[in-house]
């Protein structure tokens, strides 16, 4: 089988590394792909995913038996229906499965009509009804886009005064444009924070294993939020008992949910979940896999992703068992100096060729980069993540920072506390 994946992040590259290395796949296409995939696969410049028809055009000429899309903006905007009425298998939900991510309120309300465990909110088209609330409340707030803001809609606000000036900027300035037109307050609740990545058929979500991503720029989680630095999995701290609360107050609904809601759904879901002193609880949902959480939650996955992937297609998730390595994997992501703000594009990074072969157990996944002849150079804020597999998470930690300690990163910057918790 030929597979198109869709997206130019270190999650499609993921996402390709594990089919290429899944015997019932012939080749893996990249539309358009990075510096990372085209070792792998066949980057496709001419792909954009936001462009339906340059996908189908990829497909027709390539004989391409299925497309996976990575990132969520094409999922929003109806990617999963277009390629279906044209006879093009794909994975990903429908544009009304995709509202869970796509509209924050129409995940809330799917939530509180499920019953699953989620904080109190109300949303907001009107400033002053807004500023009203916010005077009357005595927790502090989240605030959130209803639509998606490119990973930047949800704001933490550190005082009322704050929070008055975020609905300022979303509701009146429109710093946020559509995606801001209505918002969601949301009571802020505390814990330790987890994700379940599932593979989803519409009648049945396999779920795959717990990881921890770090979403903050700098050490011990100060700085701006980020796409993510760095991410563990398996999750330590998710036991059995923990585990089988989540999938029967969390998994269970949500699959009743899907179908009661009649949204068609031959993708993957993302849980975002904060485990709080009352229980587990959705942060949200994501229609997608998470980056970076897929770059250590597939290279676990001894089973060929080709396995899931077909079962969701004719959906037999019901009849599909998934096999894991053991041990820990753990993924650190070297970024360009200045991100999630303004950075420098075009730096030279060919340090990091050495690794264009993987190592055993050692794969740096890219994203941010690209190949200008001879060189490698950089394209984006986050550039590879630097993926470690091992017997635990000590192991792979020491495998990445001792990798990291041997190059020059000038121009480059990283965590070095990803897993350091838990060692
Ligand atoms: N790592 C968070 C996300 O993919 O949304």
């Amino acid at each position: 089988m030929r597979i198109l994946v869709i997206g130019s992040g270190g999650r499609e590259h993921t996402i390709g590394w594990a089919l290429h290395n899944d015997p019932a796949v012939s080749k893996v296409f990249f539309g358009p792909g990075n510096g990372g995939t085209s070792l792998i696969g066949i980057n496709l410049p001419n792909v954009n995913p936001m462009d339906f028809n340059s996908i189908v055009d990829a497909v027709e000429s390539n004989e391409i038996g299925m497309v996976v899309c990575g990132p969520e903006d094409p999922l929003a905007a109806g990617i999963y229906d277009y390629l279906m009425k044209k006879g093009i298998a794909s994975i990903g939900p429908s544009q009304k499965g995709a509202q869970l991510e796509g509209s924050k309120i129409f995940a809330k309300e799917f939530l509180f009509n499920m019953n699953i465990p989620t904080a109190d909110y109300r949303e907001f088209s009107d400033p002053q009804a807004a500023y009203d609330y916010i005077n009357d409340i005595n927790w502090e707030p989240v605030i959130k886009c209803d639509g998606l803001a490119a990973g930047k809609g949800v704001l933490l606000p550190e005082s009322k005064d704050d929070a008055r000036q975020v609905v300022k900027e979303i509701l009146v300035d429109g710093k946020f444009k559509g995606a801001g037109r209505k918002i969601i307050i949301e009571k802020r609740i505390s814990g330790f924070e987890t994700t379940l990545l599932s593979f989803v058929d519409g009648e049945t979500i396999l779920p795959m294993l717990f990881s921890q991503d770090y979403k903050r720029a700098h050490e011990n989680n100060e700085g701006l939020n980020t796409g993510g630095m760095g991410c563990l999995c398996p999750s330590p701290r998710i036991d059995n008992e923990l585990r089988e609360q989540i999938i029967t107050e969390i998994v269970e609904p949500t699959s009743k949910g899907l179908k009661e809601y009649s949204i068609p759904y031959k993708g993957i879901l993302y849980f975002g979940l904060m485990i709080t002193d009352k229980g587990p609880q959705v942060l949200e949902f994501n229609v997608r896999m998470g980056d970076p959480e897929t770059q250590v939650i597939l290279p676990l996955l001894k089973t060929g992703l080709s396995v899931p992937l077909n079962a969701i297609k004719d959906g037999k998730l019901n009849k599909t068992k998934l096999e894991w390595h053991d041990g820990a994997a753990v993924g650190v992501v070297l970024a360009s100096d200045g991100y999630p703000g303004s950075y420098k594009k075009g730096v030279q990074i060919d340090m990091l060729k050495r690794w264009d072969e993987p190592e055993e157990n050692f794969i740096v996944f890219h994203a941010g980069t690209k190949r200008e002849g001879e060189h490698l150079v950089t394209s984006g804020g986050r550039l590879v993540c630097m993926t470690a597999l091992g017997e635990n998470l000590r192991e792979c930690r020491d495998m990445i920072y001792s990798r990291i300690n041997e190059m020059n990163l000038e121009g480059l910057f990283y965590r070095s506390d990803i897993a350091a918790e838990y060692v």
